[in-house]
Order: structure tokens, then C-alpha cells, then sequence
């Protein structure tokens, strides 16, 4: 086990990563944007907790800078849905702007701010979570613009980055967690946080630096771009 950092951590998917790496063994830093939330409710020793908006270039430094010196995995899990339009007609651009920063750009910030932590002699693993909803060949349902142009941006500097970071013995995966129960997803989503979580930890234990940039779903399935 080594040290791990997870955003958007204070609900969700990204709470639940905190659990499942805590009880695993795993140092862990966790980003909060607003309340700490669950993170308040984990008593462990091994768990550092720091204000993070992955909108903030600021925020996002001060973050890496308080960070642990080496890190052995990322999971750039924060992210917005897209529920303020629902057709073409009712795009807003600036929402559109806004979730295209937080979903693709808020990622990227926090890969540049910690790479420095995460090169070192053994391989780092930095999970992007993206959703199917960025597979271009799999929109058969169309609407939800921005939130799939933003998911779909996030693969491609993920596929972009990973030729640098090859040289670093950094290897990217981007995941697609499944729909699961959030508040993101919803109360009919079939699958349920824990197993989501659990299934992309499989994943990760079948990270090289041959295959960093697939694009996989919570299950193992490799998804098309
Ligand atoms: N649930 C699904 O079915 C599903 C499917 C595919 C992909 N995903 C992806 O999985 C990830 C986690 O989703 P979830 O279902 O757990 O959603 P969620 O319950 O809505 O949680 C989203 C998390 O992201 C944080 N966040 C949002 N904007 C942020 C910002 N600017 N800076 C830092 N943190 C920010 C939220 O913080 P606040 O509490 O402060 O808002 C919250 O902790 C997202 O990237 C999402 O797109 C989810």
C-alpha cells in the first residue's frame, strides 16, 4: 500500500474510494470543495483532508502543495452533471463552459500540480473518471451536451498526457464507474456505490505502462471511444 489522493471526496463515489483505500491499508489525502461531509465520519490516522475546488488554479496548489511528497495513486474522481438543460434549444453556455471546466480541465489542473509527486522510481496510477457518456460511439440517446462533451474531452488530454507520463512511470486509466446510486445517478440506478468503487480498484490492479489510456468500465469491459 502506498499513499493515495482522491477529489471530490466528500460524497459519492469519491467518499467511498476514501473508505475502501483506508481500510485497505492506503495513506490517503482527500479533496472536500464545500463540507467535508462523510470524510468527517472516517477516524483513521491515515487520512488528511484539505479544501479542494478543481475550478480554482489557486485552490488547486495550495492543495498539491500541502499534498504528501510521493504519491502512488490519483483518483481524479469530481465532477458535475449537466441537469440545468435538458435539449438544444435550453443550452447555456455559460453552464456549458463551467462543466467542461470542472469534468475536463479540473483534472488535467491536478495532474499538472502533483505530477512532480507522483514520478518516481515505482509505477503511479492515476484514475480519470470519465463515464460512458463520453463514448462517441456509443451515443445512441444524444442531449446531455455538455456533460458528454466534457467527459469526452477529459479522455482525449488523458490519452494526450499518458505519452508524456510513459516516460515518468505514471499510467493513466479512464474509468467508467457504471450508473450507479449518487446523487449524481440517482435513486434507479442499478448499481450500488460500493461495488462500483470495488470494481474499479480491480481495474487497477491490471495497470502497466503497456496498456495506461484504456478506457474501462467498473467491470473490466473495455469501452469504445
Ligand atoms: N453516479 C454515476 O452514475 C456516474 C456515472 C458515470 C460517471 N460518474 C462520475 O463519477 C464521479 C463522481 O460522481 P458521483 O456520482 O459520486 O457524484 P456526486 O455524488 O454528485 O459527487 C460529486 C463530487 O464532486 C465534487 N465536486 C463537484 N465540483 C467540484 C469542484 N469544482 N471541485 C472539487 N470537487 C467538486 C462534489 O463536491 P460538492 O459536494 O462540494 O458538490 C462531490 O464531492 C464524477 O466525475 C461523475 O461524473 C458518475
Amino acid at each position: 500500500m502506498g499513499v493515495a489522493v482522491v477529489t471530490g471526496a466528500n460524497r459519492g463515489l469519491g467518499a467511498e474510494w476514501v473508505h475502501q483505500l483506508l481500510e485497505s491499508g492506503w495513506e490517503v489525502y482527500a479533496g472536500y470543495r464545500s463540507e467535508p461531509g462523510r470524510l468527517s465520519t472516517f477516524e483513521n490516522s491515515k487520512l488528511t483532508i484539505h479544501q479542494l475546488d478543481v475550478q480554482s488554479n489557486d485552490s488547486v496548489d495550495a492543495f498539491a502543495n500541502q499534498a504528501p511528497e510521493r504519491i502512488d495513486l490519483l483518483v481524479n474522481n469530481a465532477g458535475v452533471a449537466d441537469g440545468r438543460w435538458r435539449n438544444l434549444n435550453e443550452i447555456d453556455d455559460g453552464w456549458a463552459l463551467e462543466v467542461i471546466d470542472i469534468n475536463a480541465l479540473g483534472p488535467v489542473r491536478v495532474v499538472k500540480a502533483l505530477y512532480g509527486k507522483m514520478s518516481h522510481d515505482s509505477l503511479t496510477n492515476v484514475a480519470m473518471i470519465s463515464s460512458l457518456m463520453a463514448s462517441i460511439d456509443d451515443c445512441h440517446m444524444g442531449r446531455s451536451y455538455a456533460y458528454r462533451a466534457s467527459k469526452t474531452a477529459l479522455n482525449m488530454f488523458t490519452v494526450a498526457m499518458k505519452k508524456e507520463a510513459i516516460e515518468d512511470n505514471i499510467s493513466f486509466v479512464i474509468l467508467h464507474p457504471g450508473w450507479v446510486k449518487t446523487d449524481m445517478g440517482g435513486d434507479r440506478a442499478p448499481v450500488e456505490i460500493p461495488d462500483s468503487v470495488s470494481g474499479m480498484r480491480q481495474v487497477l490492479t491490471t495497470r502497466t505502462l503497456e496498456n495506461t489510456g484504456q478506457f474501462v468500465q467498473f467491470d473490466g469491459e473495455i469501452l469504445p471511444w
